[in-house]
């Protein structure tokens, strides 16, 4: 199969029977999706053994989503807007995404707080990406908030997805030294730049099930670092 994501660029088959056993990753955004773009660029580079099913956001505008389809991505729209309640936002949301019966549903910039019963649906499977270290500053302006507390280190951190908000065993952390001078936008851009690189490598192991929860705490099989500093 082609575009974005597949482990053989030049299979052109629907039908492959490689294609077929390849993991379905739906990445949900809400903004600029950089984060969704180094997941799928790294899935393309590194041919792994999945593709990007689809790209959804809750918002038509995203600018993610053109970047999504430039690249022959399937992308969906559930907007939030549209919806009276939380409850059925995330039923048409679930509706949307089991429709692509992806195996791993990654949140990137994802900016709506998901209920209990659509955490629980696609618990173990679904993943989030954080620019703090957790469990510190679960929530938003994280930078700002480093910055004011004094921090000499704070970073980004790759989660799995429970029904307590920026919680969840911890797949993989990025360290970022706090610098002199620095301002939340300084400091946020060297974090995203390590976002860019511990999401894509947290999906991969996802895919090549490399990741066991024990304990409420997350190993990763072949021993690799889940610190990257
Ligand atoms: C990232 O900093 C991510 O950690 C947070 O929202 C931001 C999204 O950026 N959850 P992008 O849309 O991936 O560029």
């Amino acid at each position: 199969m082609m575009g974005a994501g597949g482990a053989s660029d030049d299979c052109r088959e629907r039908r492959c029977v490689h294609c077929a056993a390849m993991k379905s990753v739906v990445i949900l955004i809400s903004g600029r999706g950089s984060n969704m773009r180094s997941i799928v660029q790294a899935c393309d580079a590194e041919r792994w053994n999945a593709r990007i099913g689809a790209v959804v956001s809750n918002r038509p505008e995203a600018a993610g989503l053109e970047n999504a389809r430039s690249r022959g991505i399937a992308t969906a729209v559930v907007d939030h807007r549209q919806f009276a309640s939380r409850d059925a936002f995330d039923a048409e949301l679930a509706r949307t995404i089991d429709a692509l019966a992806p195996d791993i549903v990654a949140l990137a910039g994802f900016m709506r707080i998901l209920g209990d019963a659509f955490v629980r649906r696609y618990e173990g499977r679904l993943l989030n990406i954080h620019p703090s270290l957790l469990p510190a500053f679960p929530g938003l302006r994280t930078h700002e908030r480093a910055l004011a507390a004094g921090c000499k280190v704070t970073g980004a951190t790759v989660h799995f997805v429970t029904p307590q908000l920026d919680h969840g065993p911890i797949v993989i952390q990025a360290a970022v030294p706090v610098l002199a001078g620095d301002t939340p936008d300084t400091l946020g851009a060297r974090v995203l730049e390590r976002e860019h690189l511990i999401y894509p490598r947290a999906v991969r192991w996802l895919v090549d099930e490399k990741l066991r929860i024990e304990d409420g705490r997350v190993r990763q099989l072949d021993g690799e670092p889940q610190l990257d500093f």
